[in-house]
């Protein structure tokens, strides 16, 4: 018997834990959630517990060669838009969470990752007949693609440890579907598949044997409906970089997007579009047509980190019979579309009290940038009068509006000008210099 030293209850929602069970948990308020575990020694060993006192060793930063930390360690994801949201690319040794909603395309991208790095992919979920099928479908290599049908964490180490450093990346899909103890029946010493604890202890386990040995491991989890890793927050506590992979399941584009990296900055994206061939990295977003200037339509550059991007605004202006005129903002925030209708009344004149108004972003992303304000001005001026805004350098192209927009109606430039300019350029777009609202009356 290991000897307890403590319980502690965990709860199967939100995995949060507490000290004393209650019939609700006091964080996510579901009922019957909170499951008691042991806390023993043997389950969540602790660097230094095991060595004896004598040999406790302070490290000298002055001592530790460098090389160990030099880009060495650092290799790419051959994915350009992978590489940008990682940092530089991957290092060796460290633990990537990769969470996404059901069928948002985490093994689509992973397979894509393995078939170009070559790796070893382990199937929780699917036999190795469904991944060679989606590797050929794909049209990737399935040389130095090896499958391992598992949902053991010790098997994973056997495997890592009898194949000594021929992997440099390893993909374990998924998380709820690894168990430490016996799979034979499901469940283990410490509970059954995707039970709070024994995704705690997989990702343990995970992240020692990367460690130990230099392997990348991605940890693909599934998110519940409130958004979150499902398991508990610890999970991204352990790991060094945590990706959500996101978009609307209707469409075909998809973000990247990293809300913790131990190794880069976290406001990167990368935006990828889904098609049969799997997904690959997008530089503009969806301009329908040829470009040539639309009805209740402006074309803006959007910044995300330091990537920037081009999307279209569109706006439907239409004469409203209700009381309260309705307002729809899709891809903007709301309260940002508002203020903006606003200023419309107020400086261009725009009697929108008696309109409805509706603005989205094409491509379903959301733009957190209000370098668009002024192409939701435009788009908005330009269904209203129903015509195109038609300055541009090329005949009928339509120009690019970047500003944001005060409360006066002024103009102002926004951080990354320049790059933004350079993307409009580079694409033949022109951008006009303004200052003030009112003159979108000239470009119309
Ligand atoms: N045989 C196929 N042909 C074309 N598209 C496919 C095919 N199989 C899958 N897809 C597309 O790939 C999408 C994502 O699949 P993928 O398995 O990568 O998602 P996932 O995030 O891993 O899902 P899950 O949570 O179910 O594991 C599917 O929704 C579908 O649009
Ligand atoms: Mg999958």
């Amino acid at each position: 018997m290991k000897k307890i030293l403590e319980t502690v209850f965990v709860c199967n929602n939100c995995g949060n834990e507490f000290a004393k069970w209650s019939g609700q948990c006091p964080t996510c308020k579901s009922w019957n959630a909170l499951q008691e575990f042991p806390i023993s020694n043997n389950q969540f060993p602790i660097k230094g517990k095991k060595r004896s006192l004598g040999k406790i060793e302070v490290k000298k930063l002055s001592e530790i060669k460098e090389e160990n930390n030099t880009n060495q360690n650092v290799f790419s994801t051959q994915i350009s838009e992978f590489d940008r949201v990682l940092g530089k690319g991957i290092v060796r040794g460290s633990v990537v969470l990769f969470a996404g909603e059901p069928g948002i395309g985490k093994s689509t991208l992973l397979t894509q990752l393995v078939g170009k790095n070559g790796g070893l992919y382990v199937a929780g979920e699917e036999s190795a007949e469904q991944i060679n099928l989606r590797v050929r479908r794909l049209g990737l290599s399935p040389e130095r693609f090896d499958v391992l049908e598992t949902n053991s964490v010790e098997e994973i180490g056997q495997v890592l440890e009898r194949t000594n450093n021929v992997y440099k990346i390893v993909v374990v899909d998924s998380i709820q579907t690894m168990l430490v103890g016996s799979t034979v029946t499901g469940t283990g010493t410490l509970g059954s598949f995707g039970s709070v604890n024994q995704i705690r202890e997989s990702t343990f386990r995970l992240v020692e044997l990367a460690k130990k040995t230099g392997v990348a491991i991605f940890i693909v989890g599934h998110v519940t409906k409130e958004g979150d890793i499902a398991g508990p927050k610890l999970l991204e506590h352990m790991v060094d970089t945590v990706l959500y992979f996101e978009g609307e399941k209707k469409g075909d584009l998809r973000i990247l997007r990293v809300s913790k990296n131990r190794f880069g900055p976290t406001d990167e994206v990368g935006v990828f579009q889904m098609s049969d061939a799997g997904l690959s990295g997008v530089r503009n977003l969806n301009l329908s047509g040829s470009g040539e200037s639309k009805v209740g339509s402006a074309i803006t550059i959007v910044m995300e980190g330091t990537r920037s991007m081009m999307v279209e605004i569109q706006a439907l202006v239409t004469e409203s019979f209700a009381s309260m005129p309705t307002r729809v903002f899709s891809g903007i925030d709301n309260n940002r579309g508002r203020l903006l209708v606003a200023v419309a009344q107020k400086v261009l004149g725009m009697p929108l009290w008696k309109y409805d108004v509706y603005v989205s972003v094409t491509g379903g992303i959301r733009v957190d940038d209000t370098g668009c304000d002024l192409a939701i001005m435009g788009a908005m001026y330009s269904s209203f009068k129903e015509k195109p805004i038609k300055m541009g350098g090329a005949q009928g192209i339509a120009p690019v509006l970047i500003g944001e927009v005060s409360l006066l109606g002024e103009v102002k430039k926004v951080r990354g000008w320049e790059k933004r300019e350079k993307e409009a350029k580079a694409m033949g777009r022109v951008v006009p210099i303004i200052y003030s609202i009112g003159e979108l009356k000239n470009l119309i």
